[in-house]
């Protein structure tokens, strides 16, 4: 089911997958996240080819809570790629040196060949405009802890779906969960493309597409907000042309149900104000925390059969 598996795409997961990853975060989150020794003598090295806060650092907790090591780096910077020599030889490198490769680079589709190189088990913290699967998962446990289920409820997405990663593995985890529609609020050219849209289609998900939230905002009981992906355009003069164009305000939010959960994969800029933060609908923050634990199961089940891990907490 978990063990030795590369974890590339969410899309490779069932759902009992995914089912048996969250029961093993319920125990982490029973248990307080206390220090363990489940993964004593392991190594996690982190190769981040693009910033990251949340993902690289909560892997990194993750770990140690579980009592295992950390190696790596966050950026090319220091590293002997600035005298030339190839991501795939770096991978190559972490392969020798440990038990698990987390691994965020900003190019499309390049994870399969790096698991291909790696004899390690490979886990994908990031992926071009594409895939965040861990992220997909993280946001999957903070709906059915925040909302008690998954299923029947009411989507929304908004923001830079055209470029946002997590957004649109956040739509194909909801896919899992037998979701059948989603409402999409974004300006129409940051709406998602048709190579997105058939393909999410073939998994089953309508998306409808909105371009004010003040127009839907009443029938959600999920909204997921993105930034402005300023990094994914061309240059800068073309993303400023949508600068300001969403703005989660609390005016937008009048007519909000009251159990709306706002969740947001962060960071956030204009899109979230901080006057939504201290409001019952924020749950971004939850969002943050919830990562440890689910991060703390994805690891312990990656590197450890199940047994181990449920004989560890006793
Ligand atoms: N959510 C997320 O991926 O955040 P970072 O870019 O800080 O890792």
């Amino acid at each position: 089911m978990w063990k030795n598996r590369d974890l590339i795409e969410i899309t490779d997961f069932t759902r009992k997958d995914i089912e048996i990853l969250f029961k093993q975060a319920d125990i982490f989150l029973e248990t307080r996240l206390a220090p363990l020794k489940i993964l004593e003598g392991k190594i996690m090295a982190t190769a981040f080819f693009e910033p990251s806060t949340r993902t690289r650092l909560s892997f990194e907790a993750a770990m140690h809570r579980l009592g295992g090591s950390v190696i790596g780096f966050s950026s090319t910077a220091g590293t002997s790629m600035e005298k030339g020599e190839s991501p795939e030889d770096t991978i190559r490198m972490l392969d020798t040196y440990s038990d698990v490769i987390v691994i965020r680079h900003p190019g499309e589709g390049v994870m399969e060949g790096f698991a291909r190189l790696a004899k390690q088990p490979l886990i994908n913290a990031g992926e071009g405009q594409t895939n965040h699967p861990t992220q997909a998962l993280v946001d999957l446990y903070t709906i059915i802890k925040e909302k008690g289920k998954i299923e029947g409820l009411e989507y929304g997405v908004m923001g830079d779906v055209k470029h946002a990663r997590t957004v649109k593995d956040f739509i194909k985890g909801l896919s899992i969960f037998g979701i059948r529609e989603i409402t999409v609020v974004s300006p129409k050219k940051l709406a998602p493309d048709e190579s997105f849209v058939k393909s999410i289609e073939w998994r089953g998900i309508k998306l409808n597409h909105y371009e004010k939230i003040e127009d839907v905002i009443s029938r959600l009981d999920v909204l997921y907000l993105v930034r402005l992906q300023v990094e994914r355009f061309s240059n800068l003069r073309e993303a400023k042309e949508f600068k300001g164009s969403y703005i989660l305000t609390l005016e937008k939010l009048k007519s909000a149900k009251k159990d709306l959960r706002i969740l947001h994969p962060l960071p956030r800029t204009e899109e979230l104000p901080s006057e939504v933060d201290n409001t019952p609908y924020a749950a971004y923050f939850k969002q943050v925390f919830y990562s440890i634990p689910v991060r703390m199961a994805i690891l312990s089940l990656i590197l450890t059969d199940i047994e181990r891990v449920q004989e560890g907490l006793i």
